[in-house]
């Protein structure tokens, strides 16, 4: 027997009784998306990998370790590792940067990142996400938000917690930098491999690590003297209260998470993540951030675009599934037995099937099976019973009957 080939490592194949759910949240958030004004988006699965060397960091992981990255005729691309820089592409590319703001779109697709797979971690993971353009206002920050608060109660996903913080801007951090390596040298040997690594490139992401000796040293760090560049016409901190002043009149649970930088270089002030419970879920542990997102001011201008603010989300869809009470198909089913055993007529065929074309119509969310078997009647109402069928339908004398089985 020939070998066998197997799924890529860190990839998933979903069957039926899977998607279930993934098309109950699907169909869930198209609904919330469009009630709430967000048009949906498609971009391509590749792209020029320069659009996420520039867009997401060259220095961030997703770059550097984690991009499936190829060349074809000579041109450097790669499978996208997330979904907002290739928006940004398409919104420049579409000319939307001329349409009347706020730009409000929606996006679902797969994602790409060679990490090291386990339980809520995958190679190949689907992101749900929205983007807005063109509104610089906290108030948009909290709409944001509370939209994917909606999404993820409305699908009843449990013990939710909003952590917050205020990243300010590149350049906010490029003086916030110079004070953390300073406080930082000192304190380098006691530093795990990858905080030492990031110490040069990259020292804003070491307050990230969840190492515990690390997180000690990174106590008494806080970017908050550091963020002088105001947005939207007032300081940070007063942009910051508004959200959170609001957030709480909405009733969202927040808090501030100092430590709380993300692993793309984009963002610029407000950046959040969304934690959910795990408890209960087999290997997902400290797994449990169901969505990230942040506000993204200079990223339309960076990718060669006219400066247009941006804010939004992502939200990963294994990880959301993975928590969500169990989703049960309840549409009915019947199964139609076409009459004769073997010796059915191309009449009695025909009929069986225009009955089961107008069972389809007559109930729209019920599941119609035709049974095409040719087997004995008996075992076609045998198999129908296993399958959990609630009822059958046969023809007796010329007439269509239906027998309930009492499901
Ligand atoms: P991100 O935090 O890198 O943000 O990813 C968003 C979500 O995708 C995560 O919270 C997580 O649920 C899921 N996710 C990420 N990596 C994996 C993985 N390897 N396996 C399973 N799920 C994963 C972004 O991608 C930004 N583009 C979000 C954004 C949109 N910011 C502004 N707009």
């Amino acid at each position: 027997m020939a070998e066998k080939i197997q799924k890529p490592k860190g990839t998933q194949d979903l069957l039926p009784e899977a998607t279930i759910a993934w098309q109950h949240v699907e169909t869930t958030a198209r609904q919330l998306f469009a009630s709430w004004g967000y048009g949906e988006i498609r971009t391509p699965i590749f792209e020029d990998t320069a659009l996420f060397l520039r867009g997401v960091g060259e220095t961030t992981d997703i770059v550097h370790k984690e991009m499936y990255r190829f060349e074809k005729s000579e041109r450097d691309l790669c499978l996208r590792p997330e979904g907002t820089a290739g928006v940004v592409r398409a919104f420049m590319e579409a000319g939307l940067s001329r349409a009347s703001k706020p730009v409000k779109l929606w996006y679902t697709g797969p994602m790409f990142r060679y990490e090291r797979p386990q339980a809520g971690r995958y190679r190949q993971f689907h992101q749900l996400g929205v983007e807005v353009f063109g509104l610089a206002t906290p108030e948009t920050d909290v709409e944001v938000i509370a939209l994917a608060w909606q999404l993820l109660e409305s699908l009843g996903l449990k013990g939710l917690t909003l952590h917050l913080n205020d990243i300010g801007t590149a350049s906010d951090r490029t003086a916030f930098r110079a004070k953390l390596q300073e406080h930082l040298r000192p304190l380098l040997p006691q530093l795990c491999k990858t905080c030492q690594h990031r110490f040069d490139e990259n020292p804003f992401r070491m307050l990230d690590c969840k190492v515990p000796a690390c997180q000690a040293a990174y106590e008494s760090v806080y970017i908050d003297d550091f963020l002088k560049t105001p947005w939207t016409g007032i300081d940070s901190q007063a942009a910051f209260t508004r959200i959170t002043t609001l957030l709480s009149a909405l009733n969202i649970p927040w808090v501030q998470n100092h430590k709380l930088v993300r692993g793309l270089d984009y963002y610029t002030h407000t950046v959040f993540e969304i934690t959910a419970n795990t408890d209960g879920v087999d290997g997902m542990g400290t797994i449990n951030t169901v969505c990230g997102g942040g506000r993204y001011n200079g990223l339309v201008e960076t990718l060669g675009g006219e400066p247009t603010p941006g804010v939004g989300w992502a939200l990963g869809l294994e990880r959301l599934i993975a928590l969500l009470p169990k989703h049960e198909d309840s549409s009915p089913l019947m199964v139609v037995l076409p009459s004769g055993n073997d010796g059915s007529s191309p009449q009695d065929w025909a009929s069986a099937y225009q009955q089961a074309k107008t069972l389809r119509q007559q109930h729209p969310t019920a599941t119609i099976l035709l049974d095409t078997s040719n087997r004995a009647f008996k075992k076609q109402m045998e198999a129908a019973d296993k399958r959990g069928a609630s009822s059958v339908w046969f023809q007796r004398d010329g007439e269509w009957q239906q027998k309930l089985l009492g499901r």
